[in-house]
């Protein structure tokens, strides 16, 4: 099988990679808008639109160019085409099928959420490989869910979170504390000193059945926290963040136990579960969803931190095994802001 191009522009990383099927990364290009959106604390879905339309036919040219490919050596181009921001997935979408049905090259139209859930199976990622099935707990900044992944295109949803993401929620409990965005990374440096047993705060869902998560009822405690006191020091702050990763590391935990008790029941012979999503380099939560998986029997799959944000790469990824399945999309599929994996069952099935 030929390379495949993988273009990402769902949210705020404008990104374009060349993926052959035996898991070599030819090239690889990812542009974060970070600074772009940071004055307003979040993505400002108009702003990131027109970066991508400004960043993306030139990352495609580069990527080409570094690996001395054209586009007709390709054995196709997948561009993700939902769910996220409308007018990233449009750039991202009509650029992708225009470029294919320029050389007659097949178009694969990927769910961003199938990408991440397949992101693991990239080969030399798993020890040993990761063969389907296996359950798999996908933490961004827009969805938190557990699955089954019986088979490509087959998804069983476990669980998922009531309220906010639990990326959001970092970002939010950081911009409390004073924090820059995104969040995450910054408030999990910030709890490195912190006293994780100082605050007392709900566990959300915890020992709850299933595997819903819900974030909202925590970060209102700590809204509610950082008001009682007026005077907050550094090490106060450290304290405050430290405990609140403590509480979400605890709650994953015991849903991602969960998760392989659901994947066992299903599937009996399922030893595997999958952390995905940019949480996922979160270093406390990792540690805790692995004991939490090692428990039951199961051993836990993280790829890299640079795999479990958005990248190219994985978007490359899930149109390689889709490709090789035969399967394709036509040119006029529409980018679908709303998108869920289960939708892709009936596609396949
Ligand atoms: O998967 P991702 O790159 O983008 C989405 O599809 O949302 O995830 C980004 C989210 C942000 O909310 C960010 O604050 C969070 O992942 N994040 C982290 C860490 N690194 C990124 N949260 C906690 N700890 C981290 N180290
Ligand atoms: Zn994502």
């Amino acid at each position: 099988m030929k390379p495949v191009l993988g273009i990402e522009t769902s949210c705020d990383e404008t990104a374009a990679a060349i993926v052959c099927d035996d898991g070599r990364i030819l090239a690889d290009i990812l542009f974060s808008q970070v600074r772009e959106h940071a004055a307003f604390g979040g993505v400002v879905p108009e702003i990131a639109a027109r970066a991508h339309l400004r960043h993306l036919p030139d990352f495609v040219r580069q990527v080409l160019e570094r690996t001395g490919l054209s586009v007709r050596d390709l054995e196709g181009i997948a561009a993700t085409s939902g769910p996220g921001l409308i007018g990233g997935l449009i750039v991202g979408c009509q650029f992708g099928k225009g470029l294919a049905m320029a050389e007659a090259l097949p178009f694969v139209a990927v769910n961003h959420l199938e990408a991440h859930a397949l992101t693991a199976r990239i080969p030399g990622l798993a020890e040993d490989g990761l063969p389907f099935p296996y359950a798999l707990m996908l933490l961004s900044g827009g969805h938190s869910l557990c699955m089954g992944v019986a088979e490509l295109g087959q998804y069983e949803r476990f669980g998922s979170t009531l309220d906010d993401a639990v990326g959001e929620a970092f970002d939010k409990v950081a911009k409390l504390l004073g924090l820059p965005w995104p969040g995450g990374p910054a408030l999990e440096r910030l709890a490195e000193g912190g006293d994780g047993g100082r605050f007392a705060l709900p566990r959300p869902m915890l020992h709850r059945q299933g595997c819903d998560l819900s974030f909202s009822g925590l970060k209102t405690a700590v809204a509610q926290m950082a008001r009682q006191q007026a005077a907050w020091n550094d090490s106060d702050k450290a304290d405050l963040a430290a405990s609140f990763q403590a509480a979400v590391a605890e709650v994953l935990a015991d849903r991602a136990s969960h998760a392989c008790g659901m994947m066992r029941l299903r599937h009996p012979a399922a030893g595997t579960l999958v952390l995905a999503g940019g949480v996922a380099a979160n270093r406390a939560i990792r540690a805790a969803v692995a004991g939490a998986a090692e428990r039951q029997g199961f051993r836990l799959v993280a790829p890299p931190a640079r795999l479990c944000s958005d990248n190219a790469i994985m978007v490359a990824w899930a149109g390689i095994e889709r490709l090789r399945q035969g399967y394709r999309d036509g040119f006029d599929f529409r980018p679908l802001p709303r998108w869920p994996l289960e939708a892709l069952n009936r596609v396949v099935a």
